[in-house]
């Protein structure tokens, strides 16, 4: 240690020019026989880190200057110095960095110093590697195994307002643009902000200062270490700032960095943790924050204690940003999330809004352990970290909210949802191999329904079949096993394992195979159950039955079961298929008695029956639906529309099980068909179907509508329960969309009222999407134009929302079209909304084929400018796409596709083919079933 610190860091710059030039003849020697560039793949070719060097610490100093320089740009200067240790042999530094401007000193865009007493190797040369965004050090001399060096760097980078890296948002407050610096790294862009070894596994400790302008505040993941009010000023190139420092962070990796400059103001509470809620001044004062402040302390109290582990920080901030790419980022310690996500206005945000806010707190903050504190090595395995908090995100607001049953619409969100595109023969395993994972688009790629929704699905089944108190258990053991470390999956595993044999839990196979079918093989099964012989079956399910799956499984598509069911009504004890068939005498019913599989949808998958049990479920559905949990009412629903679209039962049995929804008051069954019925909408919406559809839906929705007209004393007030608030909403939104007359006179009436004095909005919050929607949609452009001027007035995010999918529903072509154009404009629609505002317009009738156009029309445009951070491409391609049905529809796909090829799709390659796959699955369907559904629709309503 003595010597070590004798020795101090010594720079190459500083070193004798003697040493230096013996080292160089030495050097050029050595690189003859061992210069990489003789390698057949040279090692900056290569998207992965060589396994030579570990970071252990960097310092870094950022200053984003919050003015344009003379070019007009926004820029931001920096310096790091990294500290590393060499762990094998090499005269290369590869080091990440992207669109930085490094600063040469002696020729050379880095220096290399020495920690120890060894000499250090000079600099031969140093490039950026754009493709494979390094910085590429080669050196005169070989790194030694087991010493320490330290590399510095001088940087100028753009502080663009591309949500990508360390990056620009702005504002408006009265009538003043405000800038806020902010950062957004995952997954792959700190090296947009420093040279760094930007891989997840590559933790270190960081020391970050900031310097900002005076009556600004900086925010990163450690602590300021002088309280902001007592910030001193310094002057830096004769410019006056304020210097940040920050207490150095805990081992963690680059994606999780955070850097905010701001003139914000925040909310706080200090307990053992140091609570902050950052936003706008106004939004602040307008106690905007209050309820994120409430949540978070709660939440973090329920995850502390779920994980056994205490929060590892001392301080917890979450700010709410004007522009921001996802809905939020579990940056550790220093939370970032869009406004609409973190800022709740009891006035003005509806119940949605309010669950959103209090899932995605919980999200985020159950990262802070399960992703930051233990981080899987590499991103193929991202499912676990995304699927596990979007598992353990309902547990975390239902502690907060108890009263709203939320733990149950993870069937609705993440189940029904991903069932739907799992079930296509272009889907994929939930973990892909390592070295299949390389390119940023490839990584990015990965952060899809699979990821975040199958992923919690498996997670939540395997704690249903473990016990809550068993998951936990190995949970928390693999959780204090990799503090401030790596993992892969199966870590987990191993350690749920453990917890499985010291608890004396009975498995039928070890928690490790059972696991490895459903993370390993794409898909799911449908579990088909005769009730007459008691034999159950397996089979792969897939929405077309006739498509070819190209993925071989080594698993051949089988999967290890839990199923949990019950017999008219009495819970049976669980049953496990492990293979294709199996015989289970239980379960055999007698006359009258009906099986139900699946309760709770516990399991990741669908249950068919032999006729006569669909039969009996049925009626039991009309006698008294209440004996079924209503979970299991939207999984009938659910599973009977998709069964008919793979053909497995007839379409008629499934629109069977909507007769008896004109007694059902319930949301979760009335939302899942109503979502299955889309699906009807979507392929005959130009055909004559359409009209004898509205008209039996008029028919089924109108009691729904009377029941909530009832309860709310003629919508004076609203109903006290969570869910009820949600189908109140769908009662009135598909009233007024099936022509309910009093319906569409209701809500035209509260917007005109609206329209007639726009400081006072009559509507309550969480009838506004809809109301908004049906009376724009019944409107002119007089409607429209109102609309626009409220959504560019409105100050309020979640507001703002609101508008900006209600604009989409207009009739008007023009208007459709004005409003896709502004999507390339950011005065119009920021550049994080853009996506959905395609979408919106692709998802209204009247505007899909517009849409469709815009987005041919603009693919290259928009591909190659608006690249990095700001469009989700799989998100446009599925949206549009999504009514796709005509041969004629499948052919201009398809022409896209080969016109487009050079440009490239990039993250939305996989959406492309799903949405190929999807459209002739829907031709067919169209053509085997248009017949049968047109005669039972009119049927009904003869
Ligand atoms: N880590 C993600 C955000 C993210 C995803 C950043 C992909 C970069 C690439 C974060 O934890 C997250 O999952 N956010 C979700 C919200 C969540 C509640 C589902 C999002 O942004 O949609
Ligand atoms: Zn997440």
């Amino acid at each position: 240690m003595g010597k070590r610190i004798h020795c101090s860091v010594m720079c190459v710059g500083c070193t004798l020019l003697g040493i230096a030039s013996v080292a160089t003849i030495v050097s050029l020697w050595t690189i003859q026989l061992l210069d990489p560039e003789d390698t057949p793949e040279k090692s900056w070719d290569k998207y992965r880190l060589p396994d030579t060097l570990l970071p252990d610490s960097y310092n870094v100093t950022l200053w984003p200057r919050l003015q344009p320089n003379k070019d007009g740009l926004y820029v931001f200067t920096g310096n790091s110095s990294m500290v590393f240790k060499c762990v094998r042999e090499t005269n290369v530094i590869l080091i990440h960095s992207n669109k930085l401007s490094l600063t040469k000193t002696n020729g050379h865009l880095a220096r290399l110093c020495s920690l120890g007493c060894n000499p250090v190797p000079t600099i031969w040369k140093t490039w950026l590697q754009e493709t494979t965004q390094y910085l590429v050090i080669q050196l005169n001399g070989y790194l030694q195994v087991g010493e320490s060096y330290q590399l510095q760097t001088e940087f100028e980078g753009e502080l663009a307002d591309d949500l990508a890296g360390f990056y620009r948002s702005e504002y408006d407050e009265n009538g003043e643009k405000k800038i806020v610096a902010t950062s957004q790294m995952h997954p792959t862009h700190a090296r947009k902000t420093f040279p760094c070894f930007d891989e997840p596994a590559m933790k270190a400790v960081f020391h970050i200062t900031l310097l900002h302008p005076p009556g600004t505040v900086a925010l990163s993941n450690g602590k300021e270490t002088v309280s902001h009010s007592e910030t001193k000023e310094i002057t830096v190139d004769s410019t006056a700032v304020i210097q940040t420092k920050f207490e150095p962070t805990k081992p963690m990796s680059t994606y999780l960095l955070a850097l905010v400059v701001s003139d914000y103001s925040s909310v706080s509470s200090q307990g053992e943790t140091l609570i902050r809620i950052w936003a706008r001044k106004k939004a602040i004062s307008d106690g905007h924050g209050d309820y994120a402040l409430n949540l978070t302390g709660p939440i973090l109290t329920f995850f502390e204690n779920y994980y056994n582990v205490p929060y590892p920080l001392s301080k917890s901030d979450q700010i709410a940003l004007p522009d921001f790419y996802f809905g939020a980022m579990e940056n550790w310690g220093l939370v970032t999330y869009r406004e609409t996500n973190l800022l709740y206005d009891p006035v003005i945000s509806s119940n949605e809004n309010k669950e959103r806010t209090a899932t995605i707190v919980a999200h985020e903050l159950a990262h802070m352990w399960f992703g930051n504190l233990v981080t899987l090595r590499w991103w193929n395995e991202v499912w676990l970290n995304e699927g596990f908090a979007s598992y353990v995100e309902y547990l975390g607001a239902d502690y907060a909210e108890p009263e709203w049953n939320i733990k149950d619409l993870i069937v609705l969100n993440d189940v029904h949802r991903v069932f739907a595109v799992d079930a296509l023969a272009s889907s994929h395993p939930l973990s892909s191999k390592e070295e299949e994972i390389m390119r940023p688009e490839q990584i990015s790629e990965l952060f899809d329904a699979i990821s975040y929704s199958k992923g919690a699905a498996v997670l939540r089944m395997l704690s249903d079949f473990l016990t809550e108190t068993v998951f936990v258990q190995g949970l928390s053991t693999y959780l204090n096993t990799f503090a401030y470390k790596n993992t892969v999956g199966t870590d987990l595993w191993f350690y749920l394992q453990r917890a499985v044999q010291a608890n004396g839990i009975v498995l039928p196979r070890g928690v490790h195979e059972i696991m490895d079918r459903w993370v390993l093989q794409m898909g799911f099964p449908v579990i088909t159950i005769n009730t007459s012989t008691g034999e159950l079956s397996q089979q792969h399910f897939l929405l077309d039955p006739e498509s070819v799956v190209e993925r071989p499984s080594e698993f051949k598509y089988e999967w290890i079961v839990p199923v949990n069911w019950m017999k008219s009504g009495v819970v049976q004890p669980r049953t496990w298929l492990l293979k294709k068939n199996a015989t289970n005498r239980d379960m055999k019913t007698s006359v009258g008695q009906w099986l139900l599989a699946n309760l709770n949808v516990t399991g990741y998958y669908r249950v068919n029956y032999d006729l006569d049990n669909w039969n009996r479920l049925l009626d039991q559905l009309s006698k008294d639906h209440h004996v079924i949990p209503v979970i299991n009412r939207a999984q009938i629903v659910d599973d009977a529309f998709n069964l008919a679209r793979a053909k497995m039962i007839p379409v008629s049995l499934a629109l069977n099980t909507i007769k008896y929804l004109s007694h059902e008051r319930e949301y979760m069954p009335w939302e899942t068909a109503l979502d299955n019925l889309d699906y009807f909408y979507l392929m005959f919406d130009q055909t004559a179907t359409y009209d004898i559809m509205q008209k039996y839906l008029k028919k089924q929705i109108t009691p729904l509508f009377s029941y909530f007209r009832n309860l709310t004393s003629d919508w004076m007030t609203i109903p006290a329960g969570h869910m009820d608030q949600y189908n109140q909403v769908n009662a009135i939104r598909v009233a007024c969309s099936t022509g309910v007359e009093s319906c569409q006179n209701l809500t035209t009436n509260w917007y005109q009222q609206w329209m007639d004095n726009p400081d006072h909005n009559p509507i309550h919050p969480n009838l506004r999407s809809t109301v908004y929607c049906s009376a724009i949609a019944a409107g002119k452009a007089e409607e429209w134009e109102f609309g626009w001027q409220m959504f560019k007035k409105a100050s309020i995010a979640s507001e703002a929302d609101k508008l900006m999918s209600s604009l989409a529903c207009t009739r008007d072509e023009l208007l459709l079209n004005r409003y896709l154009s502004y999507t390339l404009d950011s005065t119009k629609v920021r550049k994080q909304d853009a996506t959905s505002v395609i979408v919106y317009v692709a998802s209204n009738v009247v505007g899909q084929s517009l849409a469709w156009d815009f987005v041919r029309k603009n693919w290259r445009y928009m591909f190659t400018e608006y690249g990095v951070g700001s469009f989700s491409f799989a998100k446009i391609i599925g949206g549009v796409t999504q009514s796709f049905s005509t041969q004629h529809e499948l052919e201009q796909l398809l022409q896209f596709k080969k016109e487009n090829s050079g440009v490239g799709f990039g993250s939305a390659t996989a959406a492309l083919e799903q949405a190929i796959e999807k459209t002739q699955a829907n031709i067919k369907w169209v053509a085997e079933n248009e017949r049968e559904v047109a005669d039972w629709f009119t049927n009904e309503t003869a």
